[in-house]
């Protein structure tokens, strides 16, 4: 009996220990959809000199979502900027950070990051691509200041982004955490087409730092294939097969994805299906994004794929403010800034994972 009533004891305290997991409690590390689309206009919401009209339109009144900074730094030698802005639900406590993507082809063509492999520390979690970590640098600040403001300290934090936008989600999460300001659990990552931020170990602090992470991945959307990672040599593709190789998973000189991709075979459209890869090689799963050859001479469709989430082509969608009766063109036919770009990367003949 005596045992029981300790038993039991100890039980309550663990149950009423449970409400310390605030918000991101491990039942929680579930993908939602639901969730990801309302990210997704404030990722579109981003390319906008207004933000307000996509919230509007996407939360309710009595979330009171409300733009609490916004930033836009010169992110390359052109000007190009990185740029975003930080929304705050008093209701909900809940802060949002967003960042904005690739602003122009031209951009998507001299951030350089299309080539280059990660090669840079990243505060002792292992290296990432330099131009990224430039971004991430000269957008920190207003992160920071946002995060630490006495009033918000508890909240738990969203970090998005689409495209470039993902890979400065992807170094802000982990640094967050890193430098205290939030604990792992209070930190929810959703990047739309994001690429490879970092090498392995990048990953694998990224995974311990970020668990409640997921990498939304559109059909052959190109930029989630770059950097390239380097390739599983001891993998013999099967006869009538494409030739696809994995990524190699203990190769930490490229790219390398961290946790987790959700990947959508199809156009997006609501109820269709889409895929947790949480195969192998970890983070680099062989049976979703990764499972066809992905041709950079297939830039055309693969920079539709990019631009387009959820059925909406994603800056023009919010420069609109997220109106839901926009329609978008299909992909590209016509030559143009497009097969420019195709036509670059054509000419090296490098197929890429
Ligand atoms: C998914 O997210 C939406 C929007 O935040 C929320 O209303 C819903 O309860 C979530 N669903 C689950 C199963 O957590």
């Amino acid at each position: 009996m005596q045992k029981n009533i300790q038993f039991f004891g100890f039980l309550i305290i663990l149950l009423c220990e449970n409400p310390v997991f605030a918000i991101f409690g491990p039942q929680d590390a579930q993908y939602n959809e639901t969730e990801a689309r309302m990210l997704l206009n404030l990722c579109a919401a981003a390319y906008s000199d207004d933000a307000t009209p996509c919230i509007g339109r996407t939360f309710s009144a009595a979330e009171n979502q409300m733009v609490i900074s916004q930033f836009s730094v010169k992110c390359d030698f052109i000007g190009n900027p990185c740029a975003g802005y930080i929304v705050v639900s008093e209701a909900l406590q809940q802060i949002t950070v967003v960042f904005r993507g690739t602003k122009t082809n031209s951009q998507l063509l001299l951030e350089g990051w299309t080539t280059l492999h990660p090669s840079a520390d990243f505060y002792g979690m292992g290296l990432v691509n330099t131009y990224f970590r430039s971004g991430h640098e000269k957008t920190w600040q207003y992160v920071q200041d946002a995060l630490s403001i006495p009033q918000y300290r508890n909240y738990d934090v969203y970090v998005t982004g689409h495209s470039l936008g993902g890979a400065l989600a992807g170094l802000c999460a982990p640094r967050i955490v890193h430098d205290g300001l939030r604990q792992s659990h209070q930190v929810k990552v959703l990047t739309f087409g994001e690429p490879r931020v970092g090498n392995l170990d990048f990953a694998n602090s990224y995974d311990q730092l970020v668990p409640y992470s997921f990498r939304v991945v559109h059909a052959i959307d190109v930029v989630p294939h770059l950097p390239g990672c380097v390739k599983d040599l001891s993998y013999t593709p099967p006869a009538g097969s494409d030739g696809s190789m994995p990524c190699d998973p203990g190769s930490r000189n490229g790219g390398y994805h961290h946790a987790i991709e959700v990947f959508y075979p199809g156009n997006m459209a609501p109820g269709d299906p889409y895929m947790i890869c949480t195969g192998l090689p970890r983070n680099e799963d062989f049976g979703c994004s990764n499972a066809p050859k992905v041709d950079l001479d297939d830039t055309n469709q693969g920079v539709w794929d990019h631009r387009n989430y959820f059925g909406v082509e994603v800056p023009a969608y919010g420069k609109g403010g997220c109106d839901p009766t926009m329609t978008f063109k299909g992909p590209p036919t016509e030559t143009g800034i497009l097969s420019l770009i195709s036509s670059v990367f054509g000419r090296k003949r490098r197929s890429i994972r």
